[in-house]
């Protein structure tokens, strides 16, 4: 029997999310940088590395694969990639195979990503105002993404938003958002928004809208109880009564989750970054190619970059300082 992946403070690493481009077709200013440096397509792994990355993590016990960007829908041939490894789904070593996307291409791919096993998608949308929306994402469409949300649906697929919670910006859509998913059944997902990347001109500081915060202004409107529901990423839930829906809230800032962190991150480029805030990470493009047949030298290596898996991240803004930042853009490792 292979033994599991465990990390130093005891916690089994079961989700794999992995970056399969560095590019996307928006630019959300909590992201990346107005002109972001993409990387030569020459540095990225093939499909085919991918596919034997993402099967080495499987073997090791990963039973939750979320493929990342960058924007994945944008990286030529994804699907090839996508049916290929919903193999593991058949055999039941993976459990689910889903992904993180902003929605420009669920239109077109929404009827394939079903067929490839995927069952639930999610998508960022932190507005549905449509010049707000191009705002945040310096030029993306709304109604682009509102018809790709639509097919995700047609096609079978259980659709989550996430929206990173930013005063000033959404605050005044807090209920909008929570109706507008209401009334199609998508579930609502609220992100405390992190230091990550040359942040440039953006008062991080001052857009930093605390789930606590939002919370007690839904229970404002809202009976709010608690869930024990968890879906194997760091979200808790909450429903609500009147709409029966379930909201989400992300809080690495207003209540840490790494205790029970179960995930790491690999990047288009073969690196494994063991913690979403820190900087640590090891090369795994390196063993998986010195050896093309044989893939111990890579598993001995994933082994013992998950026995270096810091404790968590140090982001902390409480002394209105941005402690902990981290210098990669959030596109790097797919959030
Ligand atoms: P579900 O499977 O639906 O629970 O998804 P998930 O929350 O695991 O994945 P998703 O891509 O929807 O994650 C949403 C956001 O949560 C990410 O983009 C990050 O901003 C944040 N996030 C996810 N994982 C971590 C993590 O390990 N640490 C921190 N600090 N934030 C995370
Ligand atoms: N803080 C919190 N969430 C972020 N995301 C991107 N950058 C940040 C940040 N700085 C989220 C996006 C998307 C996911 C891929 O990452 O909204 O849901
Ligand atoms: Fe895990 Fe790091 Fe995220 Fe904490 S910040 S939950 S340790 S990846």
């Amino acid at each position: 029997m292979t033994k599991p992946l465990i990390d130093p403070y005891l916690r089994p690493i079961s989700y794999l999310r992995v970056s399969v481009t560095d590019r996307c077709d928006f630019r959300c200013v909590y992201c990346m940088s107005e002109n972001m440096t993409f990387l030569p397509k020459k540095e990225l792994l093939t499909l085919e590395e991918l596919d034997r990355m993402c099967s080495a993590f499987v073997k090791l016990g990963v039973k939750k694969l979320r493929i990342t960007g960058g924007e994945p829908l944008v990286r030529r041939d994804i699907m090839t990639f996508f049916r290929s490894m919903s193999r593991h789904l058949d055999s039941g070593d993976l459990k689910e195979l889903t992904l993180t996307t902003n929605g420009s291409q669920l239109a077109r791919f929404a009827d394939d990503l079903y067929a490839a096993g995927v069952r639930r998608v999610n998508v960022s949308l932190d507005t549905l105002d449509e010049q707000k929306f191009a705002d945040i994402t310096r030029w993306g469409r709304l109604p682009q993404v509102l018809k790709g949300i639509d097919a995700a649906q047609n096609a079978g697929l259980r659709v989550k938003i996430n929206a990173v919670a930013l005063k000033g910006f959404n605050e005044d859509e807090l209920f909008s958002m929570t109706e507008w998913c209401a009334a199609r059944d998508i579930d609502l997902t609220w992100i405390e928004v992190m230091p990550m990347g040359d942040i440039g001109n953006e008062d991080r500081l001052g857009q930093y809208w605390s789930l606590k915060d939002v919370r007690a202004a839904l229970a404002e409107r809202y009976t709010v109880t608690d869930t024990p529901e968890r879906s194997g990423g760091p979200a808790r839930y909450v429903r609500l009564e009147e709409t029966g829906q379930k909201i989400g809230f992300i809080t690495p800032l207003s209540h840490n989750f790494c205790e029970s962190c179960n995930r790491v991150r690999l990047t288009c480029t073969g690196e494994l970054f063991m913690c979403l805030g820190q900087e640590d990470k090891a090369d795994l493009r390196k063993p998986l190619r010195e050896f093309p047949g044989d893939d111990r030298a890579l598993e001995n290596a994933i082994r013992a970059a998950i026995a270096l898996k810091p404790k968590g991240h140090d982001f902390d803004y409480s002394r209105q300082r941005l402690d902990g930042q981290v210098s990669r853009h959030m596109s790097h490792t797919g959030g």
